[in-house]
């Protein structure tokens, strides 16, 4: 069996810098690894809409922009396949059958869906399609028979929910559904990039986000504004790194060279912050230096973006060549499994050869 990824997005807005470090910065490397078979990266509409369903033009407004994130940041339609989720019906089959291996309790239970919920005061009136989402997203990753899905940890409880429905499917059937790995990002701060508020997770609803197609003036200013350390007021003072917004994104994008390029009086990261909280560094040039090592990342995701803008029918083109390939592989699961079900009865000579011989004994 060979190494198959898959992942995706809901398409609710663009792509930001929380993205990018949590799992699109770790798919391109995957993806250009050469060591996994396939790469699927889907765009998550139907899930989309499970919780925006007073906005369902926000969702189909924003298919193009995640697309052109995706390839802007590297994911490249040769080697990746990018698909919309809501063109695979079969995906939609495969869920009702699951269904049948998830109690309503065990749904209840999930953390992920139990914050969603109290985040969006769904309480008394959650829609079933939310409730129900963890099974779609089992449905999802195994009809591409995904060993791998690189996603944030937020994640975590619906992989978990995936792997017991494989085992419950596995075991009433038989061995058809592989059981996925989750894929974390490589680092705390990459995990939970934190808004430039210092909040908790970026958030288009709090404004705190960076994303990958703001301008490098629109990225300066908000870095200017990030939230760092209150105590920290003259240069001379003492500063925190805990909690600083700005060390907590040099956790997450910068490398040693970017010190010899940008701030050439430091070796790494680790005495920049440790000169930081003995005091005598000041915010404005951490800042400075931030700005300098995000440009590199954005700028060639920038440019990219620019190019693909230019043909927006291509960007269409691509998904739908993807969504076409991708049914393909999802079709030949789904056949699988309802040929362990035993569902496919038209093509199951032996049961109507069965019944028929029934019926010619009884007459
Ligand atoms: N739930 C994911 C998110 O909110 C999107 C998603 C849908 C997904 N199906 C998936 C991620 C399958 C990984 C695998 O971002």
């Amino acid at each position: 069996m060979g190494k198959i990824i898959l992942t995706g997005d809901r398409p609710t807005g663009r792509l930001h810098v929380g993205h990018y470090v949590g799992s699109l910065r770790r798919r391109v490397e995957l993806q250009n690894s050469g060591e996994y078979d396939k790469t699927f990266i889907m765009i998550a509409d139907a899930q989309a809409l499970t919780d925006n369903i007073e906005n369902p033009e926000k969702v189909r407004q924003n298919i193009v922009e995640v697309a052109l994130d995706y390839l802007s940041c590297g994911l490249d339609p040769a080697k990746s396949t990018l698909f919309i989720q809501s063109q695979i019906p079969e995906l939609c089959e495969l869920t009702f059958y699951y269904m049948d291996l998830v109690t309503v309790a065990r749904l209840q239970r999930n953390p992920t869906v139990k914050s969603e919920i109290q985040m969006r005061n769904f309480e008394a009136s959650i829609p079933v399609g939310f409730f129900t989402y963890p099974i779609s997203q089992a449905a999802d990753i195994t009809a591409f028979k995904a060993t791998t899905v690189p996603v944030g940890e937020d994640q975590l409880p619906m992989i978990e929910q995936t792997r017991e429905i494989v085992r419950k499917f596995n075991s009433v059937y038989s061995e058809v559904l592989v059981e996925p790995e989750v894929l974390l990002p490589e680092n705390q701060a990459c995990m939970r990039l934190p808004g430039i508020d210092g909040k908790a997770k970026m958030s288009k609803s709090l404004g705190n986000c960076i994303y990958l197609s703001d301008t490098a003036d629109e990225v300066k200013k908000k870095i200017m504004s990030m939230y760092t350390d209150p105590t920290h007021i003259q240069v001379s003072d003492p500063g925190h790194i805990e909690g600083n917004t700005v060390f907590t994104y040099l956790d997450a994008f910068c490398r040693p060279e970017h010190f010899e390029r940008y701030l050439p009086d430091y070796a790494c990261l680790d005495e920049l912050k440790a000169h930081y909280q003995r005091g005598g560094l000041g915010d404005v040039k951490v800042k400075r230096f931030l700005n300098s090592v995000l440009e590199e990342t954005l700028e060639p995701i920038r440019a990219r973006r620019k190019e693909f803008e230019k043909d927006i029918p291509e960007v269409y083109q691509i998904l739908k060549k993807g969504s076409e390939a991708a049914r393909e592989v999802a079709a030949q699961t789904l056949s699988e499994v309802k040929d362990a079900m035993k569902i496919n009865y038209f093509s199951d000579a032996e049961l109507i050869r069965a019944q028929a011989e029934k019926y010619s004994r009884s007459e």
